[in-house]
């Protein structure tokens, strides 16, 4: 259905605010066509639950994730996303075509499906329910910042419509052999099926435990949630309700996105409260670290994104890419090093640690270019830093994909000093077109940069550590044949999607097998 149909049926569609919605990444444009799983004799159909998916709707990682891995799986296994019908989701190019419809449950409101078919094949379920999701924001909030009131009941919503479809209720004519849910907006799908004595196994991935979805016992009759459900196992968390506790309590099996932050998430320093009961979860090999990848899109010969194209060794492109960036961040032209931001602005990504150290830079030479949004403090003081450092120091607050693009291929040096890390793209991406990170030694930045080799890691999260490992950057920088030759090996470091594809294709192999008794626990 289109969003002129959906109009017509009376459902409130909102426009589109220009910044939200990204231009297709090259894998989902429609120029190839996915292929089939059909020659895997193992092939299980996967309903994947997210909040959102690049294609149509980002505010991070989860989101690139969730539009590529569905995809890099397409070969093996059947793997159809749900995500919640956004202004951005209806209001996209592709038709939707109503499939199904839910009832209500608790104040959960009833809903419809929808079939979206992207161009390459990927079929994308729309919950359409637009009392809880026409709104103009992001997913979780809105365009200041602050959360939707009632986020419990949206992504509560989110996670019973999952349950539904797992338990055929939405007669949508396709049935999962495994539910795969992601985050804390779908962390109630596990915990759904388990009360309800569903049998279809689910799989739940932690992207970043820092956020919780975590609110009080007195929603649990809004939400449908049984008594005993409130014990320590279960998803009660210091009192209160935890959506992310109940994802990885009532999963059949939990991943996140990185070996190190697997074993990280199980300390107290990592583990936002946590770290005992994921510590059990890893005794009884119930919790892995599964890497992400980048996809094919992330090419610098071929993006058609990029300014100038270039590839290993040929830097003329690079430096083309550069002077546009100097220019959209109103810097002076230089010879120095330009050093790049690409990031949410929150507290995990250690930008004040940036404040702190970029008087180093400028007085070295260095300028800074600087594109996210987030917290509003963290966007004031972005700002603020611009207008201390005039022509070294540039932020454009809000983001663009094609801008972002062009500053992985511009910059020679990417900052990354995050407090935590479950697993980062961004220093993938810039890896991948010749910048080389500047990164605290944690989670998965800590397996995927190579240091002195691919860029440059620091121990501590503090401005001499970190000024430490850029002075090693700006050393590098001064001799171009070692810029050049640490270069080419982050420019062909082999990040992909076939390290993940593996581990999860055999992962749901394992957990069907094992609902079904046919095998022991993965
Ligand atoms: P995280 O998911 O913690 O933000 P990642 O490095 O895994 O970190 O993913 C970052 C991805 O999100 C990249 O594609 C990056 O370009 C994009 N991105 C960074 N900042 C923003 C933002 N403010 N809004 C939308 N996307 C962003
Ligand atoms: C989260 C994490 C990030 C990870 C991304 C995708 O947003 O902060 O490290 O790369 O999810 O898994």
């Amino acid at each position: 259905m289109t969003s002129a149909a959906l109009q017509a049926h009376g459902e409130r569609v909102l426009p589109v605010s220009s910044d939200s919605v990204n231009p297709p990444i090259a894998t989902s444009g429609g120029r190839t066509q996915l292929p089939l799983a059909s020659h895997n004799p193992n092939r299980k159909k996967v309903l994947f639950v997210t909040s959102e998916i690049a294609d149509l709707v980002k505010t991070g990682g989860l989101g690139d994730v969730s539009a590529a891995l569905p995809r890099a799986l397409a070969h093996l296994h059947d793997v159809r996303v749900l995500i919640p019908g956004y202004p951005q989701v209806l209001n996209s190019d592709n038709p939707i075509h109503i499939v199904g419809e839910l009832g209500g449950h608790a104040a959960l409101p009833p809903c419809k499906i929808g079939r979206m078919d992207m161009p390459d094949g990927l079929v994308v379920y729309v919950l359409i329910c637009p009392e809880l999701y026409a709104r103009e924001g992001t997913p979780y909030g809105a365009n200041n910042g602050r959360d939707w009131p009632d986020n419990h009941i949206r992504f509560a919503r989110l996670g019973l419509a999952a349950a539904d479809i797992a338990a055929n209720l939405a007669q949508i004519h396709w049935c999962p052999d495994l539910v795969h849910a992601h985050d804390w907006p779908a962390g109630l799908a596990p915990a759904y099926m388990h009360w309800r004595g569903q049998r279809t196994p689910t799989l739940f991935t932690i992207h970043n435990l820092a956020y919780q979805g975590v609110v009080s016992l007195a929603s649990c009759p809004e939400l449908g949630i049984p008594p005993h459900a409130l014990q320590q196992e279960g998803m009660e968390f210091y009192g209160k309700l935890s959506f992310l506790k109940a994802g990885m309590a009532y999963a059949s099996h939990i991943t996140t996105v990185s070996a190190t932050y697997a074993r990280e998430i199980t300390t107290p320093a990592f583990g936002c409260g946590l770290d005992g009961f994921l510590a059990s979860k890893t005794e009884q090999g119930l919790l892995s670290g599964i890497p992400n990848g980048i996809d094919e899109s992330w090419e610098a010969s071929t993006d058609p994104h990029l300014v100038s194209p270039f590839s290993i060794g040929d830097w003329a492109g690079k430096a083309a890419n550069a002077a546009h960036v100097r220019e959209l961040f109103g810097l002076e032209p230089s010879d120095g090093p330009l050093f790049a931001v690409v990031s949410r602005l929150v507290y995990q990504k250690g930008l004040d640690l940036t404040e702190g150290v970029a008087q180093f830079i400028v007085d070295s030479g260095g300028q800074i270019a600087i594109i996210g949004r987030g917290e509003p403090e963290e966007e004031q003081a972005m700002r603020a830093l611009a207008q201390r450092f005039p022509g070294r120091v540039g932020v454009r607050i809000g983001f663009n994909e094609t801008d972002a693009r062009r500053m992985f291929a511009g910059s020679d040096f990417l900052l990354m000093p995050s407090r935590y890390e479950p697993c980062g793209l961004s220093q993938m991406y810039a890896q991948r077109f010749g910048s080389l990170p500047v990164a605290r030694n944690t989670g998965g930045l800590a397996d995927t940069i190579e240091n002195g080799v691919t860029g440059f890691l620091f121990d501590e999260s503090s401005i001499p550590s970190y000024t430490e490992a850029l002075q090693r950057a700006f050393k590098v920088f001064a001799y171009p044949a070692l810029l050049n030759a640490m270069r080419c090996r982050a420019m062909a470091a082999p990040f992909n999607w076939c390290q993940a594809v593996e581990p999860y294709a055999e992962l749901y192999e394992q957990l069907v097998a094992k609902a079904q008794g046919h095998v022991g626990r993965p």
